[in-house]
């Protein structure tokens, strides 16, 4: 079964069980500054999950590109990628534990469906905490499925828990599917490592919301989120031992093995590098040619993109991959999903040239971080001395953006050392700083629907209407990203606010609150938003049923919600900064006072 057969067969299925089939969001989360990418399917369902309705009822499904880079470093293995399609179903305050097992188990195991042996199936539960008990229900639905006690298995928080991306937000138990690949090895468990148990689904009961005191309060509605993975499992169903056998990667490993100045042999290390390549272009590929793409930067998602490409090029280097490496294998990512992602056909381009650029001045970091170490290095031999100060090494890396790896190696050739501790050391230290910013930047948010998220994003939607009205119609929203401080919209717009236009902007949205307008919502088909002339940022399919947010006359947004009810709630608005954000786009941050 191919990966177009697998997403079909899934929205088929979960379509059979009464669900509605609704669009991916973009990678870039809208309104939410408490990740910078989404990261599973359940991330833009985040104001569903606590209770807002949902246009599209209470049971839906789709399937979701994510990015997740905190297990960069595990990439390379047989499974672990940074960029992946989830395939997920939920229930809104609708079905429970029940149905969600019953159904993930006739969807695997059915020869209608998946077919795998159910023998081949292990699972995983929450055991308990002093908060939560024990999920003794799931335990039960999966006995009376047919799946033996010797194959379930009750793990804790860290293995069977599935908290928000962000500190606060729905969370709650969940229960974990594996496929044993060699169930002929006899005795054996999943995360014993050695990639025998492939994780494929993940099947989330989300009853709790996580408070900003730490606290776990029971949601409104019980909630089913569930994720699995389009990768992993097309790797299972095909027999395969690694996701880079599928059709999903053969292209580009194949386009690496031709770049490459070498023949590539077996070596855990070789294997490794084709892999990272595979994987990190494939990531930046879909970054750059999202909706709402970003350029690589020194911020945000900006610098995960630029340390995406620059790891490729570091193991590039390695194979052996000539300057300009990107391109070909850029290409064969975009020919391999154009089908399914017809964005990234449009913005094959750009997606090329920033690839290019970006690796244009990476060459150039290598070529001066290389000219500093060798004057270290002269300086330390003059002084007779064979290893290299982690203190220096952290210098290179973090000053010059010179890779440790780079460092070691050209050491290496020269009989020095390097103190990895000392290196280590000075580089956790620099994380945790940078840590307590990012805490400190991102507390509160939309995520947890507090009163003061809501007013700013309710002022958002005066912001983008006031300044379409000064500045013109080519003003739209490129991004938007509320903390419970303040709110930062990101639009199209090449000039610099005069003094004038930004004071126009204030008094047109203070206007609007000061006006009393009553804030109404309605849901209809996207084709009759956009004729009511409401401003549509997404791409949502055609037919589909979207939220329109009307505030008096004065402005008419599709939009997820929630908002304040009246405008008279927002108090003073006031710009406190107007800045460029990248090429063509320029950033407001405002506060309500
Ligand atoms: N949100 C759950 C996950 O990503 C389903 O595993």
């Amino acid at each position: 079964m191919t990966a177009n057969e697998l997403r079909e067969m899934y929205l088929g299925f979960f379509k059979s069980k009464g669900h509605t089939v609704i669009s991916g969001a973009s990678l870039i989360p809208e309104n939410d500054p408490t990740v910078l990418f989404t990261t599973a399917g359940m991330h833009p369902l985040v104001p569903y999950l606590l209770g807002e309705p949902h246009p599209a009822g209470k049971r839906l499904c789709n399937v979701q590109k994510c990015i997740r880079t905190g297990d960069i470093d595990t990439v390379g293995d047989a499974s672990h990628l940074t960029f992946f399609e989830m395939m997920g179903n939920w229930s809104l305050g609708d079905y429970f534990k029940e149905e969600a097992i019953a159904w993930s188990f006739e969807f695997l195991t059915s020869r209608q469906y998946l077919g795998f042996r159910p023998d081949q199936l292990h699972v995983t539960v929450f055991e308990g905490n002093a908060e939560v008990p024990r999920d003794e229900q799931s335990i039960a639905i999966w006995r009376k499925l047919g799946i033996p006690a010797e194959r379930i298995y009750a793990l804790p928080v860290d293995d069977n828990w599935w908290g928000p991306a962000g500190k606060t937000g729905p969370c709650g138990p969940d229960t974990e599917m594996f496929i044993d690949t060699r169930p002929g090895e006899g005795a054996g468990r999943p995360g014993q490592g050695g990639g025998r148990f492939f994780e494929i689904w993940n099947d989330v009961f989300m009853q709790y919301e996580k408070k900003d005191d730490g606290t776990f309060a029971a949601l409104r509605q019980s909630n089913v989120d569930t994720g699995m993975g389009v990768e992993r499992t097309v790797t299972m169903l095909q027999g395969r031992t690694s996701v880079y056998e599928t059709e999903l990667f053969a292209p580009i490993m194949a386009a690496i093995a031709e770049g490459a100045s070498r023949r590539l042999d077996e070596s855990a290390e070789t294997v490794k590098a084709s892999r990272v390549i595979a994987d990190h272009v494939r990531s930046a590929v879909f970054v750059l040619g999202d909706e709402r793409g970003v350029v690589p930067g020194n911020l945000g998602q900006g610098y995960v993109l630029r340390r995406l490409i620059r790891r490729a090029v570091r193991f590039a280097r390695q194979l052996g991959l000539k300057e300009g490496f990107l391109k070909p294998l850029a290409e064969s990512v975009v020919d391999n999903y154009k089908h399914v992602y017809p964005d990234l056909a449009a913005r094959r381009e750009f997606i090329v040239t920033e690839l290019g650029v970006e690796e244009g001045k990476f060459e150039k970091t290598l070529d001066r971080g290389t000219a500093e170490l060798d004057k270290v290095l002269q300086n330390l031999k003059a002084h007779g001395q064979t290893s290299l100060s982690g203190r220096v090494a952290f210098r290179l890396y973090d000053t010059c953006g010179f890779p440790l790896e780079f460092t070691e190696e050209i050491c290496r050739e020269q009989g020095v050392s390097v103190d990895r501790a000392a290196f280590d050391k000075a580089f956790e230290q620099h994380r945790d700083v940078s840590r307590q910013g990012a805490d400190q930047l991102f507390k509160g948010g939309l995520a947890d629907n507090s009163e003061t998220t809501t007013r700013l994003h309710t002022a958002t939607h005066l912001l983008h209407k006031s300044l379409q009205m000064v500045l013109g119609d080519h003003v739209k929203q490129k991004g938007s990203n509320i903390t419970a401080e303040r709110l930062r919209f990101d639009f199209a717009h090449t000039d610099k606010m005069t003094p004038e236009q930004i004071k126009q902007v204030e008094d047109l949205v203070n206007q609007a609150i000061q006006r009393r307008l009553e804030v109404s919502m309605n849901v209809m088909t996207v084709e009759d938003a956009r004729e009511k002339g409401a401003m549509a940022l997404f791409s949502a399919k055609y037919g589909e049923q979207v939220k329109v947010y009307q505030m008096g006359d004065f402005s008419l947004e599709v939009c997820g919600g929630p908002h304040v009810s009246n405008t008279g709630e927002l108090g003073h608005f006031r710009i406190v900064k107007e800045e460029s954000s990248s090429a063509g786009v320029r950033r407001i941050r405002a506060v309500l006072e």
